[in-house]
Order: C-alpha cells, then sequence, then structure tokens
C-alpha cells in the first residue's frame, strides 16, 4: 500500500538496508536454523528463523531483551540467545532459560504474503 510499510494488518519485515525481504531471495543466502534480525512489528528488531528443511519459520523472535530492553544477539555457537546487558540467556526458541530476565523473548507470527515476509500481530 502506498506510503506504508504495511500490508493486510501486518508489517512487512525489512532487511538491514531497509528494504522489504523477499522469501525466496533470504532463503538463498541463509541455512537450516539461521537466526538473523530484521526489522519487525513496530520496528522491533526480530529475528527470522530459518527451519532445518530450510523453510521459513512461521514464527519471528523479537530480539528486545524482557529484562531492560538490550538487543540480544544470537549465539549460535552455544545455540542460545545471550543478553550482554545483565547475562539472560534464552534458548533457540527465545524461552528464558537464565535471568534476571522475566519472561521469554516474544513471538511474531511470520507470513510469506506476495513472496515478501509479514509479520501478523
Ligand atoms: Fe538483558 Fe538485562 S537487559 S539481561
Amino acid at each position: 500500500p502506498p506510503g506504508g510499510g504495511s500490508s493486510g494488518g501486518g508489517t512487512l519485515a525489512k532487511d538491514a538496508l531497509g528494504n522489504d525481504i523477499v522469501a525466496e531471495e533470504w532463503l538463498k543466502t541463509h541455512g537450516p536454523g539461521d537466526r538473523t534480525l530484521s526489522q519487525g512489528l513496530k520496528g522491533d528488531p526480530t529475528y527470522l528463523v530459518v527451519e532445518n528443511d530450510r523453510t521459513l519459520a512461521t514464527y519471528g523472535i523479537n530480539a528486545v531483551c524482557t529484562h531492560l530492553g538490550c538487543v540480544v544477539p544470537w549465539n549460535k555457537a552455544e545455540n542460545k540467545f545471550m543478553c550482554p546487558c545483565h547475562g539472560s540467556q534464552y534458548n533457540n526458541q527465545g524461552k528464558v532459560v537464565r535471568g534476571p530476565a522475566p519472561l521469554s523473548l516474544a513471538l511474531a507470527h511470520a507470513d510469506i504474503d506476495d513472496g515478501k515476509v509479514l509479520f501478523v500481530p
């Protein structure tokens, strides 16, 4: 839609350069198990997840730490998200496994709309 980044009630995912993410292209350059930051709902940094069968997962993982809001990096070697601020850890699905974070990372529904990745609340 004109002027918007949104479509059908959702928000088109953006890559690091602010471009819409075309699912097919994305999957060519990201492998099974990858968790890669994109821009999601409300502009929040949100991980796109590639499943082991190389399809895009139907969920994105919000990267904002539920403790005090640091962006939580993915640590592939540890298979966890590890917050650099106060040591919270989340498993590869965003479930909190070590505090002080009180809650798991939020998930956003990820869909493919007209070939592009769309986040829906
Ligand atoms: Fe992540 Fe405090 S902001 S542990």
